[in-house]
């Protein structure tokens, strides 16, 4: 693929999060700023059954302007089978399909999928290919990338080996969580890992792990040299991470009631927005209790009324101005 095709080249994505990019999850992080956001992991075999639940997970609202779907599983005619379906229902809605060959979780790893396919390039590359197979089946030419870490067992790097056989297969972009799949998400992610990446291969690099500010997202691109960044765990609760604005108390409790309406609107399970009122209350005045009281929430109404009380607790503070409050 010709690099300066890539058209996200500088950009911050929404990275792909099982049990939190969902919908609403993904319009509030591109209204601030991601370039693209992504869905959570779907299951290739879940696609060949055809659960209606699985296609709930990657069929983009129509406020989306498009969907990466990633894809997870070990079977390379199932990767192919589903990525024409994916095509065929989504059309110009669908930016990319990704591959999932990170997810360290045993229930993923052992059937072969996610990370332990770090282990086996050679199937992985097939999986690239019957990607691009079955995007042609279905008359797509949209990008094929993967999403790899650094190596599946700590010390045992194989990332940059590993990105070049994708690449010879068809990528075209490489994602690197600078991980093993050993350490889940303790310890520090190795941008040097991404670094060795970019250098490996001619396709671009999207970077990801520990990049928990804007700050850090534009030193990530500086210092590893990667064409794109992918936020994940730094968007909880700061959407604003995509543009670096500072948010007030009054901004962060307004995007809160706005997340709990589109969880609403979108027909998500309302139990999301535990979670979110944890994350988006942080730091807070009355963060403790309002947290306490999220746990008691069920409906939308619930979540809202929550939000109005954060307001009078943070009026009743010091740093809500009343004219922010209006
Ligand atoms: C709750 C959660 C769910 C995740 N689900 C996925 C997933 O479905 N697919 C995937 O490729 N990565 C998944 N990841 C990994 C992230 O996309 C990302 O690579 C990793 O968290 C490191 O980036 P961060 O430091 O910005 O969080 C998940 C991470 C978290 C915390």
């Amino acid at each position: 693929m010709d690099r300066t095709a890539w058209p996200y080249r500088n950009a911050l994505l929404m990275a792909p999060m099982a049990g939190v990019s969902d919908a609403a999850y993904r319009i509030i992080a591109r209204s601030h700023g991601a370039a693209l956001a992504y869905s959570e992991m779907v299951s290739v075999a879940g696609l060949h059954y055809g659960s209606d639940k699985t296609w709930d997970l990657l069929v983009p609202n129509d406020a989306e302007p498009d969907l990466a779907v990633q894809l997870f599983g070990a079977d390379p005619s199932q990767f192919r089978e589903a990525t024409a379906a994916v095509a065929r229902r989504l059309g110009n809605r669908l930016a990319l399909i990704d591959i999932n060959m990170a997810c360290p979780v045993p229930k993923v790893t052992k059937g072969g999928a996610g990370a332990a396919l770090l282990d086996e390039p050679t199937i992985a590359a097939e999986i690239v290919r019957a990607c691009r197979a079955g995007l042609d089946d279905a008359g797509s030419d949209v990008a094929v990338t993967a999403k790899i870490r650094r190596g599946r067992r700590t010390d045992e790097e194989v990332a940059p080996f590993f990105a070049q056989a994708l690449e010879q297969a068809g990528a075209s972009a490489i994602a690197i969580h600078g991980r093993y799949a050993s350490q889940l998400y303790r310890g520090e992610a190795d941008w040097g890992c991404v670094r060795r990446v970019t250098e490996a291969v001619g396709v671009p690099v999207i970077g990801s792990g520990d990049v928990f500010s804007h700050d850090d997202a534009l030193r990530m691109l500086e210092e590893t040299g990667c064409a794109t960044v992918m936020v994940a765990r730094g968007t909880y609760g700061n959407p604003w991470v995509f543009s670096g604005h500072e948010p007030t108390t009054k901004e962060r409790i307004d995007a809160f009631a706005r997340h709990v309406r589109l969880l609403d609107q979108t027909g998500a399970h309302m139990a999301r927005a535990r979670s979110l009122a944890g994350w988006y209350f942080k730091g807070m005045p009355g963060a403790a209790s309002l947290r306490g009281e999220a746990v008691r929430c069920s409906n939308a109404n619930e979540f809202l009324s929550l939000a109005e009380r954060a307001l009078v607790i943070a009026r009743a503070g010091s740093d809500v101005q009343p004219e922010e409050c209006e």
